[in-house]
């Protein structure tokens, strides 16, 4: 049977349609004025897994979250001075801000890979815009291309990359800038550049009024960004790959059979479904450091598919904090 083509140009019902299929909690290809995204729900746990799924990411780099304006932005995160005047000066365009994740806000937290802080970002872009306003809804997307290739900049890269595994790609014709968003870390301290890209940093240092003390290192070489990002440590002990937990310890389990030695337990996923697990991930491993116990004991989670990337960021939330990649 002959393939669907996803690619369809952004009339005004491809994009409603587009913003009834994020709303579903499915995936989206659209331009930005930087690169093409894979958007989905950002509020939709299952939505943000599938991102990671189809990305074959193997790490959950935490994505940026897309908004129609500073106002929508406020819902989600919290914005000091300095980060307000970013907004104000650069939105809509390719600057991203990393902020602290507004108490109130109802995003995902797979989106913000169970970190405190939350990126965000007002594209530059008609149809981004009238995605974001036709939906309702944030939309998480990170550049519309398999995990370690090139960024697209058109409709037809994104499906060279992904192919059908995107069910529809808005094709709104080239990248303007083509290049990925400038991503800073806005902190009390000071504004940080995490990621160099769209913005310059000459031109957010005329803003801020002092010389940015960027995270490059000397070589002039941006760092690989996952590697930039603190990663979510949890303040109890955790223990991995735990097919006998102690009685005082609380159990993160996976699949139908489990100990039931621990008091509390909560299942990632009881069908085994790595997505799902994913999914409740972040919010399971909150839910459980919140407890009094002796520590957090992990069941072992296959290391295939999204299980890699679980994985992962399990062992770096296990790991002690000097052990910690910065
Ligand atoms: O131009 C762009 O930024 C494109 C378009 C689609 O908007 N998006 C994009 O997303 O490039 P992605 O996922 O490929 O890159 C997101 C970057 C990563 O380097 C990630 O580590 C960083 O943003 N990031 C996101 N949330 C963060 C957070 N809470 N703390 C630190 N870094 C964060
Ligand atoms: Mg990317």
């Amino acid at each position: 049977m002959a393939q669907i083509q996803p690619v369809v140009p952004a009339t005004r019902p491809a994009i409603r349609n587009a913003a009834m299929m994020i709303r579903r909690g499915n995936l989206v290809g659209f331009p930005t004025e930087t690169v093409y995204g894979l958007g989905g729900d950002a509020t939709n746990d299952a939505a943000i897994a599938s991102i990671f799924e189809i990305k074959k990411r193997p790490s959950f780099n935490p994505l940026i979250v897309h908004v129609s304006d500073l106002q929508m932005a406020r819902s989600l995160g919290v914005f000091e001075d300095e980060a307000e005047k970013l907004a104000l000066e650069f939105w809509p365009g390719a600057l991203t801000l990393v902020i602290p994740r507004a108490a109130r806000s109802n995003t995902s937290l797979l989106v913000s890979a169970g970190l405190g802080t939350i990126a965000l970002r007002v594209p530059n872009h008609q149809v981004a815009q009238d995605l974001i306003s036709e939906s309702g809804r944030p939309i998480a997307a990170p550049s519309a291309n398999l995990s370690g290739t090139l960024s697209p900049t058109s409709a037809q890269h994104v499906y060279d990359s992904l192919g059908s595994a995107v069910s529809l790609i808005l094709d709104g014709g080239p990248c303007q800038i083509g290049i990925e968003s400038t991503v800073v870390l806005s902190e009390k301290s000071g504004t940080s550049v995490l990621r160099p890209g769209g913005v310059s940093q000459h031109a957010i240092e005329a803003v801020v009024g002092y010389a940015l003390s960027d995270n490059l290192e000397k070589s002039g070489k941006p760092r690989s960004p996952g590697q930039l990002e603190r990663h979510y440590a949890p303040s109890h002990s955790m223990r991995l790959e735990v097919c006998d937990p102690q009685e005082g310890e609380v159990l993160l389990a996976f699949g139908a059979k489990f100990p039931t030695v621990c008091k509390t337990v909560r299942n990632l996923s009881i069908q085994g479904d790595l997505k799902e697990a994913a999914a409740n991930l972040f919010a399971m491993l909150r839910d459980l450091d919140q407890i009094d116990s002796e520590g957090i004991s992990v069941m072992p989670i296959p290391e295939v598919d999204l299980g890699v990337a679980i994985n992962d960021r399990l062992r770096r939330a296990a790991a002690r904090p000097n052990e910690q990649q910065s």
